[in-house]
């Protein structure tokens, strides 16, 4: 028999860009829609063909492990309609580490090494909603990154990466963490959907913190693409930052005015609001 195929998702992290409401709701559990933010990355993970989660949770943040051990067919998109919770379950098994102290996405990662038991495996960062399957794009064997193009105002906002393409694949070998745009190395940043071979702990545990004083993903890839590659495949479609209000807001009226049942009703609603707040003459 083959290992369960293996994704892990942070989700221990402070959450500081939705304060206050972060201060008693962890920000995974918003909605995006009509479903908590974090269902989506989940059930990316789930489509890709993962059988097992890995769920790296603060000590306080027991409730977004309560809601995805409670998940059920509607809490994913409508082709699981009809399966039953032990059918899913069955499918997907869901279990918990804990990071003891948010000391950054590097160190998150690094609490699942053990769970992770030697076999390659994905991650996922659910602040990021994407409108189509983007971790089942990547190499599930190789250490591989999703990228996508950014404007050239917006590259000092991003990881860019540094290589070149070769047979449909960007391979990279350095990264750059918010370079002034005119210095940046390409127009392909970063996004929170990797896949990794256990290596990759190797750098994490050697990591020296980084920006806030934080163990940062960026900085461990950075060295180990300075003696592997990393493969980039790059995105094209919609995604959105959820871990800060407009983009959570923008990614739920987008998905309401893409809901069959709602969509005629939410763009009506955004009419009469835009009419309601019309820009006055003198502005
Ligand atoms: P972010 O930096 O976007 O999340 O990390 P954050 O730290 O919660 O948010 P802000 O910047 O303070 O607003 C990306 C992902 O990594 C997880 C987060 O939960 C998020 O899903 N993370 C981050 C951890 O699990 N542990 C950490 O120490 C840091």
């Amino acid at each position: 028999m083959t290992n369960p195929r293996v994704a892990v998702i942070p989700v221990a992290g402070k959450g500081t860009r939705w304060m206050p409401v972060t201060r008693n709701v962890p920000k995974e559990l918003l909605p995006v829609w009509r479903r908590t933010s974090a269902s989506y990355a989940f059930e990316e993970a789930v489509n890709a063909g993962f059988e097992e989660i890995i769920l790296v949770i603060s000590p306080e943040k027991h409730d977004v492990l309560d809601h995805f051990m409670r998940f059920d067919s509607s809490d994913l998109g409508p082709q699981y309609a009809g399966e039953s919770l032990s059918e899913l379950h069955h499918r997907v098994k869901v279990r918990a580490c804990i990071q003891e102290t948010p000391r950054g996405l590097g160190d998150a990662i690094l609490c699942a090494e053990q769970d992770v038991a030697g076999r390659p495996f994905g991650v996922l960062l659910p602040d990021e909603v994407l409108m189509t399957n983007g971790i089942a794009m990547l190499d599930p064997h190789t250490p591989s990154v999703l990228l996508m193009e950014v404007p050239f105002s917006q590259r000092s906002n991003y990881g860019i990466v540094k290589g070149e393409m070769v047979d449909g694949a960007f391979i990279i070998n350095d990264l750059v963490e918010k370079p002034e745009p005119a210095l940046a190395p390409s127009s392909l940043a970063v996004t929170g959907r990797y896949t990794f071979t256990p290596e990759i702990f190797d750098y994490l545990r050697t990591q020296q913190p980084g920006k806030g004083g934080e163990i940062q993903l960026t900085d461990a890839m950075r060295r180990y693409t300075q003696a592997h590659p990393i493969h980039g495949f790059i995105y094209r479609d919609v995604r959105y930052d959820a871990g800060q209000p407009l983009g959570l807001l923008t990614a739920s009226v987008d998905f309401a005015l893409r809901d069959k049942s709602y969509g005629s009703e939410v763009r009506q609603m955004i009419l009469t609001l835009l009419d309601q707040h019309k820009p006055s003459e003198t502005e």
